[in-house]
């Protein structure tokens, strides 16, 4: 019997210290494997329950699954800058053509103006304020079905959405920023000022993160390994990785810029199939030509070839081609022209925060200040000479108004949505 008290009181003991042990450890074995990602943000500012794996292994398969984002994002920088440094004459000279390429599509974007140009006169804080709560409640009543129209998607959940339709939502752990880009809405902009905040680019001259937006060449931050994007933190059925989406996507600020649904869709054809875009002309303007344009025989190869021949699809044809329901079947709709309904999921991510490209300068002070950067950085100023001229009268003109008013129809959610009324101009002329 002596024995076997002797033995209780030490299990006890034992387990006693055990607890305690594990009490005054805890904290460490937590920032084991929930330490946050490293970052420009510290402390307070950073996710508590968010692995620093995050995304580690799909992203950097030759490193370990501690690796944290910055180290993972200072070797992509690395590589860009070698890869910057040792590129051959040839290969800079078709950057810098790239860069121009880019400077064009940003000041194109930043040249139209529309019906809502006027508003920037009248913007003092208190306006602003009220101006983002009425985007986001015109926003949440369309997502409730208040007088609108339906539309795919609207009342599913986050969960239901497919991963891969996630991959526009840029994640910034250490700033804890989401941000949707929209192809043709200042998204170049927007991705070079995430690059400065999440440090994840190398300046070739300095050796350090660019610190300046202005300064980050443009044809750079289209690479996707400088983001983690929501399709490539999310896990399929791990329940840990669908609890931290969760919480980022409850506690981060997000954001995304929009513009009028049609100007942004002129802007997409002159851009990519109107100039002189190889990729896509191989990859749409030929077959767009060859079916809707009812060109028999063989097209030229090359776009160069194609406008010399005067075989540029039309935006006619592109309307067409928009309207097929063949298009959908056989590919999703190409981003520069995908409904930003699509892209962004407006109804499922719960925006702190609703930029427009018609109030560009105002939007982005106020966003960089509601994000808490505007004494980190500045946005990059775009040429200030915006056309007055209405682009859509000129642009549909051709097109027969029953046409037009199908074309709206697969719009509409993002003319909804973001509070651009219908163009009377287009539809009841
Ligand atoms: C972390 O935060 C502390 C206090 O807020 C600050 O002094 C320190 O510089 C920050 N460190 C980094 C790396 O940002
Ligand atoms: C993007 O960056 C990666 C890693 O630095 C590089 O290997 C790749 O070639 C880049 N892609 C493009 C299209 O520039
Ligand atoms: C999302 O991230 C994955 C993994 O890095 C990448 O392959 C993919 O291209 C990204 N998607 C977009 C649209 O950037
Ligand atoms: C996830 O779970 C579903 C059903 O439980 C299963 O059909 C699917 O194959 C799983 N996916 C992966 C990647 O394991
Ligand atoms: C704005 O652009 C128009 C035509 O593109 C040009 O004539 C005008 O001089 C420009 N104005 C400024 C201030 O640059």
């Amino acid at each position: 019997m002596g024995t076997w008290r002797a033995l209780r009181a030490a299990f006890i003991l034992g387990s006693l210290v055990t607890s305690l042990l594990i009490m005054v450890y805890w904290d460490d074995i937590g920032d084991l494997t929930l330490s946050p990602l490293q970052g420009r943000g510290n402390g307070s500012r950073q996710c508590p329950s968010c692995p620093r794996a995050a995304a580690g292994p799909r992203l950097a398969p030759s490193t370990d699954r501690t690796q944290s984002t910055s180290s993972f994002a200072a070797t992509t920088a690395a590589k860009l800058t070698v890869e910057g440094t040792t590129g051959t004459t040839e290969e800079q000279k078709q950057g810098e053509e790239e860069d121009r390429e880019e400077q064009r599509e940003e000041e194109e974007e930043a040249e139209e103006e529309t019906r809502e140009g006027e508003e920037r006169g009248r913007s003092p804080a208190s306006v602003d304020g009220r101006e983002q709560e009425e985007r986001k409640q015109r926003m949440m009543d369309v997502c409730s079905g208040k007088d609108a129209a339906e539309f795919p998607g609207r009342t599913r959940t986050f969960e239901q959405i497919p991963h891969k339709e996630l991959d526009h939502l840029i994640v910034d752990d250490a700033n804890q920023i989401i941000y949707c880009y929209v192809p043709k809405v200042a998204c170049t902009n927007w991705k070079r000022v995430m690059v400065v905040l999440s440090r994840s680019l190398i300046s070739p001259s300095s050796g350090k993160p660019y610190s300046d937006p202005e300064a980050v060449p443009p044809r750079l931050v289209h690479n996707s390994t400088l983001y983690h994007n929501l399709t490539s933190l999310m896990r399929p059925n791990d329940s840990q990785s669908l609890h931290q989406m969760a919480h980022r996507l409850q506690t981060y600020t997000k954001f995304l810029f929009v513009r009028d649904p049609f100007v942004r869709l002129i802007s997409a054809f002159r851009n990519k199939l109107d100039g002189a875009n190889e990729q896509f002309y191989r990859d749409f303007g030929r077959g767009i030509v060859r079916r809707y344009g009812h060109v028999s025989g063989s097209l030229p190869e090359s776009v160069s070839e194609a406008i010399a021949a005067g075989l540029k699809p039309t935006f006619q044809q592109f309307v067409t081609y928009l309207l097929d329901p063949d298009t959908e079947k056989k590919r999703v709709f190409n981003e520069h022209w995908r409904q930003v309904y699509r892209l962004c999921h407006p109804c499922q991510v719960k925006y702190d925060f609703i930029g427009r490209l018609e109030t560009l300068e105002p939007d982005a002070d106020r966003l960089l200040r509601l994000l808490k950067v505007d004494h980190l950085l500045r946005f990059p100023s775009g040429p200030h000479n915006r056309s007055a001229v209405s682009w859509e009268k000129e642009w549909f003109a051709e097109i027969p108004v029953t046409t037009r008013r199908e074309l709206y129809k697969l719009y509409e959610p993002d003319f909804e949505l973001f509070g651009y009324p219908e163009p009377d101009v287009v539809l009841h002329p």
